[in-house]
């Protein structure tokens, strides 16, 4: 007689339930550009961009466009913010000193 076993060994796959990507590094307005700004998608829509000033002040209107709720206040914060950490590739710590041409 043939005993049927069926033996299923679960493997454990450790899934992560979702991707977080990188996170908003720490600031003034982290929180609150947390808070406004991972609603819709998460924070690596923005980590992973490279703006100017300029731009990221069109991507906020755009974001208000959508529905983001931006407190007039905190405004420039969440610029300052944007380009201090998400900046063109040049900005940065790296201070850039021009020297004379010879
Ligand atoms: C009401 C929902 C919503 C909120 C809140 C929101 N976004 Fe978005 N965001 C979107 C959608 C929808 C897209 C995709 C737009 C597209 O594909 O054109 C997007 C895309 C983006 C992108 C990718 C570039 C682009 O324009 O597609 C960036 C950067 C971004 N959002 C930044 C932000 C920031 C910063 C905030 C907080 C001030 C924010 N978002 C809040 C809905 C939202």
């Amino acid at each position: 007689m043939a005993a049927f076993l069926a033996l299923y060994i679960s493997s454990a796959f450790a899934q992560a339930p979702s991707a977080p990507g990188k996170p908003l590094p720490p600031g003034p307005m982290q929180t609150k550009v947390k808070a406004a700004c991972t609603q819709c998608h998460n924070a690596s829509r923005i980590t992973e961009q490279h703006m100017t000033h300029q731009q990221w002040s069109k991507e906020l209107e755009k974001m208000e466009g959508l529905g983001a709720v931006i407190p007039a206040a905190d405004r420039n914060g969440f610029l300052t913010y944007l380009t201090k950490n998400f900046g063109p590739a040049t900005s940065g710590a790296q201070a850039t000193v021009k020297k004379p041409a010879e």
